[in-house]
């Protein structure tokens, strides 16, 4: 099966779509035999109404351990958050096997495999795509869409065929999608982002909060 083939593809666990990425998974598995070091599939109940959807596994965080924001800096901020909210079971994220539980929401990133120095390239984000699409495709018709980041926003609008210039990111905006669902932006919850003040806590807090009740309203 070639990329191009693909429009819209449930996850697989050994899609090797990307040849640099297959192959610093390769390597990764030697240096890190007790890491996951495959495809990271989403987390959550497929037809939440709430989809957040991060850059790409981290190297010592969701690589390691196979789920999304698990395991390193960036997902600390996130899971408190989401517990705080009421949208997950646990404030923190240990493990795949820590018995966390999201609530009415799920997570994915816009590239699920780990890219060499966090960086997919443009060409495996567009490869990547039909995987996010499709997690689209089960999210509730009038669910709602929250990116984490530049990269994530463009991703979701890549699956939607909109145009990026139609949309632009904006931290704390609300989107409206060319279906029933919603889009909302915030900045990644990154240690740069969190370290420099871009995104502080409570702006994370905020924004989910307005994806929560974007949710809520929705149904
Ligand atoms: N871990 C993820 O799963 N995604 C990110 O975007 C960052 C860290």
């Amino acid at each position: 099966m070639r990329a191009v083939d693909i429009i819209n593809s449930s996850f697989k666990k050994n899609c090797t779509l990307c040849p640099r990425l297959a192959s610093h998974l390769q390597t990764q598995r030697l240096i890190y035999p007790e890491y996951f070091n495959l495809p990271v599939p989403a987390f959550g109940d497929p037809d939440a109404g709430l989809l957040i959807v991060g850059l790409a596994p981290g190297h010592h965080g969701a690589n390691a351990t196979g789920r999304p924001f698990t395991g390193d800096h960036a997902g600390i901020l996130l899971y408190k958050t989401l517990f705080e909210l009421g949208l997950c079971t646990k404030t923190e994220s240990i493990s795949a096997d820590d018995n966390l539980r999201l609530l009415g929401c799920r997570i994915t990133n816009a590239v699920k495999c780990l890219p060499p120095k966090n960086r997919p390239t443009t060409e495996e984000i567009r490869t990547c795509n039909p995987y996010l699409r499709h997690e689209i495709s089960l999210l509730r018709s009038n669910g709602v869409i929250f990116a984490l980041g530049g990269i994530a926003h463009a991703a979701v609008l890549r699956a939607y065929k909109a145009k990026l210039s139609e949309y632009k990111f904006i931290h704390g905006h609300v989107h409206s999608l060319p279906d029933s669902r919603v889009l909302v932006d915030s900045y990644h919850c990154s240690r740069y982002n969190t370290n420099t003040g871009r995104l502080t806590p409570s702006m994370l807090k905020s924004a989910l909060e307005l994806a929560q009740s974007l949710t809520t309203q929705n149904l």
